[in-house]
């Protein structure tokens, strides 16, 4: 899909978590972290389908991709998941856009199907796109360098902490690898765990003076 075409549903989903961050989040909300997962979700979703099947649909996944958290920060108020609040906001904002139907329910689709929660089984291809795209970016890099570390540090929190939410998440970020559901993604959460994993050991020993 052209820049073009995806300006005005990034400007709505910038919108939209500027607002809600600014309105009821928690001071843990960081707008601007939640939009450069988007980008990589995007990328890790080009990947992804390159090797898996090039024939999906590429466009209804990158517009997915920009739109599949658009309500996470509404959650804790509405008690809605934020899969099944975005999936539904997005298809509303795509039909206002002049997207067609087919297209709305595309992405409506792919939207509700991701998450870290079991996937039923006639997943299309670019619902387990997505949904692998996603969770490989909680393990990646950017990620854990963003939310675990600097959001934590900047809001407060010492290393010690990022290590003890480190170690509670530990068995959640290793059982991603788990619930990815193309070959593609997991082969590649298989760098990124360990990665991961020896990044929080060396952090440990570093924050100890061990090394
Ligand atoms: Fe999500
Ligand atoms: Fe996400």
């Amino acid at each position: 899909m052209s820049e073009k075409q995806l300006l005005p549903i990034r400007a709505f989903v910038k919108d939209k978590l500027e607002k809600d961050a600014k309105s009821w989040a928690s001071q843990t909300a960081f707008p601007q972290a939640k939009l450069m997962h988007f980008e990589r979700v995007i990328n890790l979703c080009h990947r992804i389908a390159k090797s898996e099947d090039p024939t999906v649909n590429i466009e209804a996944l990158e517009i997915a991709a920009l739109l599949h958290d658009v309500t996470v920060y509404e959650e804790p108020l509405t008690e809605v998941r934020h899969s099944i609040g975005s999936a539904k906001l997005a298809f509303e904002f795509l039909l206002k856009e002049g997207f067609d139907e087919e297209m709305a329910n595309l992405v409506k689709n792919i939207i509700l199907a991701h998450g870290y929660h079991p996937y039923k089984e006639s997943a299309t291809i670019e619902e387990k796109v997505l949904h692998d795209a996603d969770l490989l970016d909680h393990i990646g890099p950017a990620s854990l360098a963003i939310n675990y570390l600097a959001i934590k540090v900047l809001s407060g929190q010492k290393i010690e902490d990022v290590l003890q939410h480190f170690e509670r998440n530990r068995k959640t970020i290793i059982d991603i690898s788990k619930v990815l559901l193309t070959k593609t993604a997991k082969e590649m959460s298989e760098d990124r765990l360990k990665f991961t994993i020896e990044f929080f050991g060396l952090l440990e020993k570093e924050n100890k003076g061990i090394i």
